[in-house]
């Protein structure tokens, strides 16, 4: 699957003697126009790539990325690049790349990229295969399939990994294998879903080494789950279907930090919003939010939209879609495309669907109904529109380069956990990004530290 990339014959810029997998090179100038765009927006991480170039923290160290490749991934690399890292990204997901930025890393910026939209599982995995072959010192997640096909190669566990992975862990020694890990240092995890899989390894025992996990840092969760999937789900949605949002009723299955941003956006442009959730203190925070809660079976009913973001399995099944009305529309924005029963809703349908706009399938069901799918069930607003805007992103890569460097300089002395990034970075994020946006804010007094260190004060 790695294929070497012919060097450029034409342009002065082209860096490109690096290993790719990626779908036309010739969008390459496209797609440094939009990591340009993007980089505007994310002044956080220009600046830590700045300090980067200047320190080389990660200097000759292999790092090991499996992300969305977007625009502000591809400033992301550049920022790990400067630092001195060498370099391979896969994509994490088959319908998230940007083929032009990945064109552009390649030609431009000289990464290793392994990425093209639409590619089928078993290009997927290969894609992981090719990040696997770079032997990482550091890796770097978003859903841990990365580092869960390590694992499962490492504990000789082949059997649970995809083929194309398990052809390649075939060809090595059972002391290759466990080789893997020994030059690990550690990694970092983006999303909730993969935080919640690395936790389950450590509790297993069989995490071996140590994780930063970005998404609980307050600058990841509080801003890019919130406001970025907030935004871009209701992007998506809207690029694929172009529907208009007010006066629909509109679902939101799951109130996590994402959910809160889709339901409040969504009622932002006149939807009528609908919440269902499983957990009874986030279901009535939506309910004192001022939404309507009510379980999915009866929001099933009524409503025109669904968008999933539980992280959780078949959370709209058969037994959902066998009562939706006429014309419904299901999306998903949690990580992985198992949220909605869509083996379930073939069945109904006796098949696949048909194709009746880019990323919309339509169901027709004996019935007479037809349902309809957006974006195979995966990540709407990566599938269907750009994933989050930069200005988000540049807080959530902050802490991403943050995090590489740190566990360079510490990961030999942690253990094999799932860890959070220090406050101090999460707030030094927080202050550069103010900054960046021209706000200032005060400071506490000396007397206030006191006081607020204290106990002893009363009435
Ligand atoms: N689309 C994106 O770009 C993007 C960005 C960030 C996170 N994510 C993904 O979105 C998902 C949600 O992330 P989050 O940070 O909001 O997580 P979260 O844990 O804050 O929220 C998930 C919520 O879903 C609820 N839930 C679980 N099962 C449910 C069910 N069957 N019905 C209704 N509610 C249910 C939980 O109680 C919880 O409140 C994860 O898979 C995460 O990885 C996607």
């Amino acid at each position: 699957m790695v294929i070497e990339t012919e060097p450029k014959a034409s342009a002065s810029t082209s860096v490109s003697n690096v290993e790719c997998d990626i779908k036309d090179r010739s969008l390459a100038d496209r797609g440094r126009r939009r990591i340009e765009w993007a980089e505007a927006e994310m002044p956080v991480l220009r600046q830590i790539c700045e300090r980067f170039e200047k320190e080389k923290p990660l200097e000759g160290i292999r790092l090991a990325a499996c992300l969305h490749v977007t625009a502000e991934t591809a400033n992301l690399m550049r920022a790990l690049k400067a630092a001195g890292a060498d370099l391979a990204l896969c994509a994490s997901n088959p319908l998230s790349t940007q083929d032009d930025v990945a064109a552009a890393l390649v030609e431009h910026y000289g990464v290793a990229t392994y990425a093209i939209k639409g590619e089928d599982t078993d290009s997927y995995y290969s894609h992981i295969v090719a990040a696997l072959n770079h032997r990482p010192q550091i890796t770097m997640d978003d859903g841990a399939d990365l580092v869960s096909s390590m694992l499962f190669i490492a504990l000789d566990r082949l059997n649970d990994v995809h083929p194309k992975v398990r052809d390649w862990a075939s060809q090595l020694t059972a002391e290759e294998r466990h080789a893997l890990l020994d030059d690990v240092i550690g990694g970092s995890e983006e999303t909730t879903t993969g935080v919640i899989r690395l936790k389950a390894m450590e509790k297993a025992g069989v995490l071996k080494f140590p994780i930063i996990a970005v998404n609980e840092s307050d600058t990841k969760h509080l801003f890019d789950n919130r406001y970025g999937t907030g935004q871009s789900t209701i992007d998506g949605v809207l690029r694929a279907t172009n529907i208009l949002l007010a006066g629909k009723i509109l679902v939101v299955c799951g109130y996590g930090w994402c959910g809160r941003g889709i339901a409040m956006r969504a009622r932002g442009m006149g939807a009528r919003v609908v919440v269902t959730e499983v957990q009874p203190v986030r279901a009535l925070e939506a309910v004192m939010e001022g939404f309507e809660v009510m379980p999915l079976m009866d929001a099933s009913r009524i409503a025109d939209i669904f968008i999933t973001v539980t992280g959780d399995l078949n959370v709209i099944d058969r037994h959902h879609m066998e009562v939706m009305k006429d014309g419904a529309i299901m999306a998903n924005s949690g990580h992985f495309n198992d949220e909605i029963n869509i083996p379930a809703l073939e069945e109904l349908a006796g098949g696949r669907g048909q194709e009746v706009r880019d990323f919309v399938e339509g169901f027709k069901l004996p019935d007479g109904r037809t349902i309809y799918l957006l974006a195979d069930g995966r990540l709407v607003n990566l599938a269907a529109a750009e994933g989050h805007p930069a200005s988000v992103m540049d807080m959530s890569f902050a802490n991403q380069s943050l995090a590489a460097e740190y566990m360079v300089k510490n990961g030999p002395s942690l253990e094999d956990k799932v860890y959070v990034i220090p406050q101090e970075l999460d707030h030094e994020i927080a202050r550069i990004k103010l900054l960046s946006m021209g706000i200032k804010i005060d400071t506490l007094t000396e007397e206030q530290k006191k006081y607020l260190a204290s106990w002893e004060s009363g009435t």
